[in-house]
Formats: C-alpha cells, sequence, structure tokens
C-alpha cells in the first residue's frame, strides 16, 4: 500500500505503514514509548494478530480490509477517553458516506459500524496511564472494505463495503477522508471535552436510536428502548421503569433479534 496524507493538518502527517506486522495497536503503543509524537498513523496491509474488543481477535487478510492505528498523547482526564471512541465512529461513517452515498453507514453504539445491519468495522481504544495521567491512547480501526467471504463463526454479523454496497472504493482514499473527518470531530469535541457538539451528528446516524436494546452488563442484563446519548457519550435506555445511562466500558448491546 502507498500512502500520503495530504489534506490533513496534523493528524497522519508521519505514517509507519508495513506489509505485515502482529497488530497497528501493538506497533503505535510502542512506538508511543518510544515518544513518537501525538497524530502518527500505523497502517499495514494484514495483521498476524489483530486485536478485538474483548479479548476476541481480528481478521485482517492482506489486501482487503483497512487495518490501521492513531496515537494520540491529549491532555485530557482518562475518564473522557472513551468518548474518542464516539468521535472515532463518526469520523469513519462520514468518511464512508463520502464514497457510498445515499446509503448510510450507521453506527452501532459505541464504536462499530453497520452498513444494512451488517458489521463493517470495529474500533479498539486503548489507553495507557502515567501516574494517573494519560500518557497515550491508541485508536485501533478495523474496517472491511473489500472482503467478499467471511467465515462461519463471523457471518451472519460480519459484511464489508464491497458486499453491502457492492462499490470497490480506494482503502487509501478512505483513509485519508477518515482522518479529515476524525481532525474536525476531535477538534469539537476539545472544545467542550465532551460529545455536546457531535451528539446531534451522532444521534442521526445511531442505528440503535429508538430501538429495543438488550444491556449484556456483567453484572446484569436488561432491555429497554435505546433514545440517544448523553453529553458524556453514553447510551440513554429507557427500561419502562427508568431511564439508565450505559457506560461504553465492558458493557455490549444487542438488538433485540440479534446483533443490531
Ligand atoms: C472490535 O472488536 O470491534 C474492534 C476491532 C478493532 C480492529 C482494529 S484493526 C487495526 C487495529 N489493530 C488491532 O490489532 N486492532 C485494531
Amino acid at each position: 500500500m502507498k500512502l500520503a496524507i495530504t489534506k490533513t493538518l496534523w493528524l497522519g502527517k508521519e505514517i509507519y505503514i508495513f506489509d505485515s506486522i502482529d497488530s497497528t495497536n501493538q506497533k503505535a503503543k510502542e512506538l508511543a514509548y518510544q515518544n513518537a509524537p501525538h497524530g502518527i498513523l500505523v497502517v499495514a496491509d494484514t495483521q498476524s494478530q489483530g486485536r478485538g474488543r474483548r479479548g476476541r481477535s481480528w481478521s485482517s487478510k492482506a489486501g482487503e480490509g483497512i487495518y490501521m492505528s492513531l496515537l494520540l498523547k491529549p491532555n485530557l482526564a482518562p475518564d473522557k477517553a472513551s468518548m474518542l471512541t464516539l468521535v472515532t465512529a463518526l469520523a469513519v461513517s462520514k468518511g464512508i458516506e463520502v464514497f457510498i452515498g445515499k446509503q448510510k453507514a450507521q453506527i452501532k453504539w459505541p464504536n462499530d459500524i453497520v452498513i444494512n445491519g451488517k458489521k463493517i468495522c470495529g474500533i479498539l481504544t486503548e489507553m495507557e496511564l502515567e501516574q494517573g495521567n494519560i500518557h497515550h491512547i491508541v485508536i485501533g480501526i478495523g474496517i472491511n472494505v473489500h472482503n467478499k467471504a467471511f467465515s462461519n463463526e463471523i457471518v451472519n454479523v460480519a459484511g464489508s463495503i464491497k458486499t453491502e454496497t457492492g462499490m470497490d472504493i480506494s482503502r487509501e482514499n478512505l483513509i485519508e477522508e477518515i482522518l479529515i473527518n476524525f481532525e474536525k470531530y476531535y477538534e469539537l469535541f476539545l472544545k467542550t471535552r465532551d460529545m455536546c457538539l457531535l451528539l446531534q451528528e451522532y444521534e442521526a446516524l445511531l442505528v440503535n436510536k429508538n430501538q429495543k436494546v438488550k444491556v449484556l452488563d456483567p453484572l446484569e442484563e436488561y432491555e429497554g428502548i435505546a433514545l440517544g446519548i448523553t453529553n458524556m457519550g453514553e447510551l440513554l435506555v429507557d427500561t419502562g421503569m427508568e431511564k439508565r445511562t450505559v457506560f461504553a466500558g465492558e458493557v455490549s448491546v444487542r438488538g433485540i433479534y440479534g446483533y443490531v
């Protein structure tokens, strides 16, 4: 892959590109400890140990997807970092929309992008602290772009931009569009350090909005209607008895009849 990001101000100005690597998140983390600056981008054509959320792996075949990680070194309270996953989801979704036109790339709270109800992108945000402060944050983004088939375990949930829209879009162009959008939404996020200025756009793309959801909290499972998100990026769920806020952490949200 050849990649040059020319249309951003600070993000992806320094790029580390690999044909093959264990995990771009892992590489970005190593670079962070070697004093790599805020805003570098790590991209690979294939990953041998692509990581997903909750200890899962992320299938990362050569030539099929985008596997990339952004390194951020923000001056931010650690409890605000999870909102960066939502900022990223918005940037990815808007970036994809530029290429696929009317068909919407929606967001499944907090961090999946779906087209036609199929997951085509996952985001893995990893934070490292130093004496209680953020040392760095790595935002890993995996997007199924050209994939035509998926393994049995994920075939019901997963899709790609190709399978869901029929389009073959350039990975390089999509990466740049996502970075342009990330810069824009990140700047808005930093103005208030919450989702206040992004809330409307995020909710307009939220596939769960006004839908029945099942909240898989390790402490307890419950169902309700997802109303939207709060300024802190939590999902607001009306259980019928009360309105509850769901924090992104370890909680997973499912549709009542399946993945969305
Ligand atoms: C999820 O479980 O939905 C998150 C998947 C995140 C995958 C991406 S691919 C690039 C980056 N490097 C990794 O090892 N994981 C993330």
